[in-house]
């Protein structure tokens, strides 16, 4: 999952992170997660394919308490397969059984395959964040979709 993370990390269209992440990161990203702010993998028996999980949006707040942000992703040969359909199936059905009202997403304008599988989801654009992260001394504008799910 590492490993998937900081390929993602790389290329530059996947994720505003600046810097790749180390082991302990991971861990401390999955000890955030638990049976509500699901993470599932894809695998085959040579190994982890891709995850995607449920994140915890404004868990401070009560009041965020039914929206989820989502993430996904997958090794790059493992890309262009269906594998992210069925993940985010499998992921929003566990959205739903866990009392979450709404999903919600932030994609680069640049990464369509996240956007086409964002729309085969029934995902709405909300808008467009101008300049809202610096990757390589360069200004990146970020998209925010919602889902809502009841
Ligand atoms: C985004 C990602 C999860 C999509 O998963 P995937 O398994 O590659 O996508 P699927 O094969 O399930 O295809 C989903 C849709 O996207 C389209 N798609 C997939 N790859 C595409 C590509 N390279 N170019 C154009 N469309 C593409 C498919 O045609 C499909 O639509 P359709 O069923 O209507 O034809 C995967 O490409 C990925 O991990 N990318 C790198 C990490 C990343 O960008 N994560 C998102 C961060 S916001």
């Amino acid at each position: 999952m590492l490993d998937i993370l900081n390929a993602a990390i790389a290329s530059r269209i996947a994720n505003t992170e600046a810097n790749p992440k180390v082991l302990a990161d991971m861990h401390r990203w999955l000890d955030s997660h638990d049976e509500r702010y699901a993470v599932v993998v894809a695998c085959n028996p040579a190994g982890i394919l891709g995850y995607a999980s449920l994140n915890p949006y404004y868990a401070e707040r009560a009041s965020y308490r039914g929206v989820a942000d989502v993430s996904y992703y997958l090794a790059p040969n493992a890309q262009g397969r269906g594998i992210g359909t069925r993940l985010m199936a499998e992921l929003e059905a566990i959205a739903r059984n866990n009392g979450f009202h709404k999903l919600v997403v932030r994609t680069f304008p640049t990464n369509i395959p996240s956007q086409k599988l964002l729309k085969k989801f029934g995902y709405r654009i909300v808008g467009t964040y101008e300049r809202e992260a610096i990757l390589d001394g360069t200004f990146r504008d970020v998209m925010a979709l919602e889902k809502l799910l009841s």
